[in-house]
């Protein structure tokens, strides 16, 4: 049996606000805002990458618990915009912390990795074979926007957020549920090389490229069905979570998973409004939010959903 034992996030001090976009492209504060929420996000520095947005992550989890993580024994570093494909985000970590015996890998599920990394940890504890996983969502999203496309540049943003997962007496994650539609692989990507998908062409400029009207259609007709699913294998009804966590893609998509669901917005934690759409770090960066501001506290039972690039998407249902 597992639980989280340890949470940390970190965001990047730059501020940036919609009136920055104005200065270079046909935009404003209103259509952003009225679009998606958004009203900041953070971008990191010229040569701060994704390993140090994690890195900084593990050491507010640190402070924050006072846990030790010297014997972490494996990280998984959840991602899309690591510093280099190879050696992996998670390798960086490792020798930067100086955690001197972790297996280090990384998973690469956009913006359902910090939910994937969570399932993937669950089960290296629950059957023994690790002891303490570190799972960390982390993105500079910013080194990897096309800041010529309008409809795509306003939305993202960097931060990162570690949670430490370790045996417990009694099991802390209740249900788990994830699946992909491959097909709409095609309608958010990012590639270096190959300029087809689905054999849909696409370009390979390594920038993050999405059908915004197609992600969205995507996850407000798909994420409140899947909550659903997630709660009746659980055992459970709506009415015994006392947050629901959806990745913050954009507040209209979360207002829209709310109202499918008839749950009060109150209960729904998110981090977009502040932070952009931080992909893996966003349901770590929104939990964060609602325990500062006094909502979510321990032994609350929380169900996180992320979705995103696959099109793919993961929950769980855990009690924090
Ligand atoms: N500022 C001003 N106008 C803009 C704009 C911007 N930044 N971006 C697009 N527009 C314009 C479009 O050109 C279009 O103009 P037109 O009607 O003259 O052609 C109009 O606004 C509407 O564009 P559309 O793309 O249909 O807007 P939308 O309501 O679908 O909103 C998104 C666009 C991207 C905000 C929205 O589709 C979205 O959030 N999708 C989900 C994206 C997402 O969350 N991705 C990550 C998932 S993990």
């Amino acid at each position: 049996m597992s639980q989280i034992t340890a949470f940390g996030t970190y965001v990047p001090e730059k501020v940036i606000d919609n009136h920055y976009f104005e200065s270079f492209m046909d935009t404003n504060d209103e259509w952003i805002i009225s679009r998606t929420g958004i009203k900041t996000r953070r971008f990191s520095k010229d040569g701060e990458y994704t390993s140090d947005l994690a890195v900084k992550a593990v050491e507010n989890l640190v402070e924050q618990s006072g846990t030790d993580i010297s014997d972490v024994d494996y990280i998984i570093v959840c991602t899309t915009s690591p510093d280099q494909p190879m050696p992996n985000a998670a390798s960086r970590v490792q020798y930067k912390l100086g955690i001197k015996n972790a297996g280090c890998n990384d998973v690469y599920a956009a913006c359902a990795g910090f939910i994937y990394g969570l399932q993937i940890a669950h089960g290296f504890v629950n059957s023994g074979v690790y002891k303490k996983v570190l799972v960390i969502g982390a993105e500079t999203l910013s080194k990897i926007t096309d800041f010529e496309d309008r409809t795509s540049c306003i939305l993202f943003g960097d931060a990162a957020g570690a949670a430490l997962i370790e045996p417990s007496e009694e099991e802390h994650f209740i249900a788990f549920n994830s699946g992909t539609n491959g097909d709409l692989g095609h309608d958010l990507y990012l590639s270096h090389k190959k300029n087809s998908i689905n054999g849909v062409g696409i370009n390979p400029h390594g920038k993050i490229v999405q059908n915004g009207r197609s992600v969205f259609k995507w996850a407000v007709g798909n994420i409140p069905i899947k909550i659903r699913e997630l709660i009746a294998k659980a055992g459970l009804t709506l009415d015994d979570i006392d947050y629901i966590v959806p990745h913050s893609a954009n507040l209209r998509i979360i207002e829209a998973i709310a109202k499918d669901l008839n749950y009060p917005m109150d209960r729904v934690p998110e981090s977009v409004t502040e932070f952009g759409n931080t992909s893996s770090a966003s349901i770590p960066l929104a939990i964060a939010k609602s325990e500062r501001n006094g909502g979510i506290k321990k032994g609350d039972k929380l169900l996180l959903i992320g979705f995103g690039g696959g099109l793919t998407f993961a929950g769980t249902i855990v009690i924090w």
